[in-house]
């Protein structure tokens, strides 16, 4: 990503996450309130809810407008990997560098804790964005919110992504898995920022074409660093995904042709930009940030 993009793409960061400090507040009972302060101020790239300031600011919105929203969907995020770490899901004892929430604070707050953030999230957006932006849109944005954490999204994506384990399955089982539980967190990213700025149909539906090719890219490039990594730079534990012959595009494919269709879906994503004039210097940043990555592993 060049300097300059960098730079914007930090301001929005750090937007997020002095929204994320403020929107929480520790209060009785504390325990639960830490637990979920420990896993959305513990880091993390942000990528989801700069996403979503970019495209609802590039589109017309304010950043005010868009920040509760943004908060939100990085809430939900955090929701996704406090689960995803558990025991009894991928039994992950670090993430971004600390310990998983359920280490430091037992398995039965890191639960509640999830709970709680997927649920203080659309409260979030409906108590904190301002008066400018219309009901309507609220609404359109709280819709996508729920298709994104529910069976429409996410926990489909677990569910088979778990179900998968130790098991030979089909490719398009594979693209379900990934379209579910990874791209469909950032197309609510893009199609929320879309809505409260008021875009198009048509614009709508292009950033989300945009996000189907970025995601399955992105969660096929989490699948390589999870081989070529190691445990400082990922802030995670390298090597989980074999121990329990997790079905991935590496394990299916091998690394090279993994390589290969990430690169080629890095492509697929800045085509739709190009052919469709969206003119947003982050989302081109941050695909690069996936091809020139893939490029450094070995
Ligand atoms: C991790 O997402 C979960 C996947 C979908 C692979 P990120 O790589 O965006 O995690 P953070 O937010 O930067 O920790
Ligand atoms: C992430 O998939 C999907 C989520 C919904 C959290 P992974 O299980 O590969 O993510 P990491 O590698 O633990 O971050
Ligand atoms: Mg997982
Ligand atoms: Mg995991
Ligand atoms: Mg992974």
């Amino acid at each position: 990503m060049q300097e300059s993009v960098k730079e914007k793409f930090n301001q929005f960061r750090k937007k997020v996450d002095e929204g994320l400090d403020k929107y929480v507040e520790v209060i009785y009972p504390e325990s639960i309130y830490e637990s979920m302060k420990y896993s959305l101020l513990a880091g993390g790239k942000r990528l989801r809810p700069v996403m979503a300031c970019e495209i609802a600011t590039a589109l017309g919105a304010s950043v005010e407008e868009i920040i509760p929203t943004a908060c939100a969907i990085e809430m939900l995020h955090c929701q996704s990997l406090i689960h995803d770490d558990l025991p009894c899901m991928d039994n992950d004892d670090y993430r971004r560098g600390k310990l998983t929430n359920h280490k430091v604070f037992g398995e039965s707050t890191a639960v509640l804790a999830g709970d709680a953030l997927l649920s203080f999230a659309p409260k979030l957006i409906i108590d904190k964005t301002p008066s400018s932006v219309s009901s309507d849109k609220l609404l359109n944005v709280l819709r996508e919110f729920f298709i994104a954490a529910g069976v429409d999204g996410i926990i489909s994506g677990q569910i088979v992504d778990i179900d998968s384990e130790h098991k030979k399955i089909s490719k398009e089982t594979l693209s379900f898995i990934y379209e579910y539980k990874t791209a469909k967190l950032f197309k609510l990213a893009v199609r929320a920022g879309a809505i409260i700025a008021g875009a198009t149909e048509k614009q709508i539906e292009d950033l989300t074409k945009f996000a189907e090719y970025y995601g399955h890219a992105f969660q096929i490039y989490d699948d390589i660093l999870d081989v070529t990594s190691t445990l400082e730079e990922l802030g995670k534990t390298p090597g989980k995904d074999a121990n329990v012959e997790k079905s991935t595009y590496v394990s299916m494919y091998g690394l090279d042709e993994a390589k290969k269709q990430a690169l080629f879906l890095c492509n697929k994503a800045c085509d739709i930009l190009k052919s469709n004039d969206i003119k947003s210097d982050i989302l081109y940043g941050v695909v690069s940030e996936i091809s020139e990555g893939i490029g450094r592993c070995s």
